[in-house]
């Protein structure tokens, strides 16, 4: 038996999945459309979006919605986590979303991370040295890590080649399927539990003398 507010939560958690699986699909499609002119390379990948946002019919607009569908989808999972923490249970359809959820959280922190560098911006080049540093510095894998992320060497046109790679091929398709991995079983769990709700207690029945 569960309880109203039980179900509140969990209607929450479903149109928060929702919104996850739609913020997921923007920021899928409006990458494709930015890829079709993005050049994956040193100081290239910086004029290729300045094209973009200059040039382009919509491309600032694509370019905008896409940054903010992949920050909004960062904020959204954050809560979504939260709301499904409150209205925890034992049961494998809530298991499930609990950790697609805590995956796809991961996963989107992932894709703005590998992002950060895309740009060859003056902020991302520096700011993604920095953060390289601190990958290093993780006990035995930290510069066989660096080597993969950068290609090995100076930060150049295969460092924006992996992580271009590495966000558009491998952490998108994988934040697409966490996202409807989550989504479904958020709606197994709902479909369960509504058979489980508690009936609004009826008023007290007013007792008639028949006399
Ligand atoms: C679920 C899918 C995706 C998410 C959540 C996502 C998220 C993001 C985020 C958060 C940024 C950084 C925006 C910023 O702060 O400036 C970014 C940048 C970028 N993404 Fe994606 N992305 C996704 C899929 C894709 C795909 C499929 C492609 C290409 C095929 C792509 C291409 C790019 C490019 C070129 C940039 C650099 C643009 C810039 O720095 O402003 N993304 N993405």
């Amino acid at each position: 038996m569960i309880s109203t507010y039980d179900f509140r939560l969990r209607r929450t958690a479903t149109i928060l999945s929702v919104a996850i699986v739609t913020l997921s699909a923007i920021a899928a499609i409006t990458g494709v459309l930015i890829s079709f002119y993005y050049e994956p390379a040193a100081g290239g990948a910086y004029q290729s979006l300045k094209w973009i946002n200059t040039e382009i019919t919509n491309g600032l607009l694509i370019h905008t919605i896409h940054d903010r569908a992949g920050t909004l989808l960062i904020g959204v999972s954050l809560i979504q986590m939260v709301v499904m923490f409150l209205g925890r249970q034992f049961r494998s359809s809530w298991l499930t979303a609990w950790v697609s959820g805590i995956l796809l959280t991961l996963t989107s922190i992932g894709l703005a991370w590998t992002a950060i560098i895309l740009d060859w911006s003056q902020e991302g080049y520096w700011r993604f040295r920095i953060e390289l540093s601190t990958i290093e510095a993780i006990p035995l894998i930290g510069s066989t890590l660096r080597d993969v992320l950068v290609g090995g060497g100076a930060l150049n046109t295969t460092t924006v080649e992996h992580l271009y790679t590495i966000h558009s091929y491998l952490l998108s398709a994988g934040a697409i399927l966490l996202a409807v991995v989550h989504l479904w079983s958020i709606l197994k769990q709902e479909k369960e539990m509504k058979g489980e709700l508690v009936a609004p207690e009826l008023p007290a029945q007013k007792e008639v003398e028949l006399t």
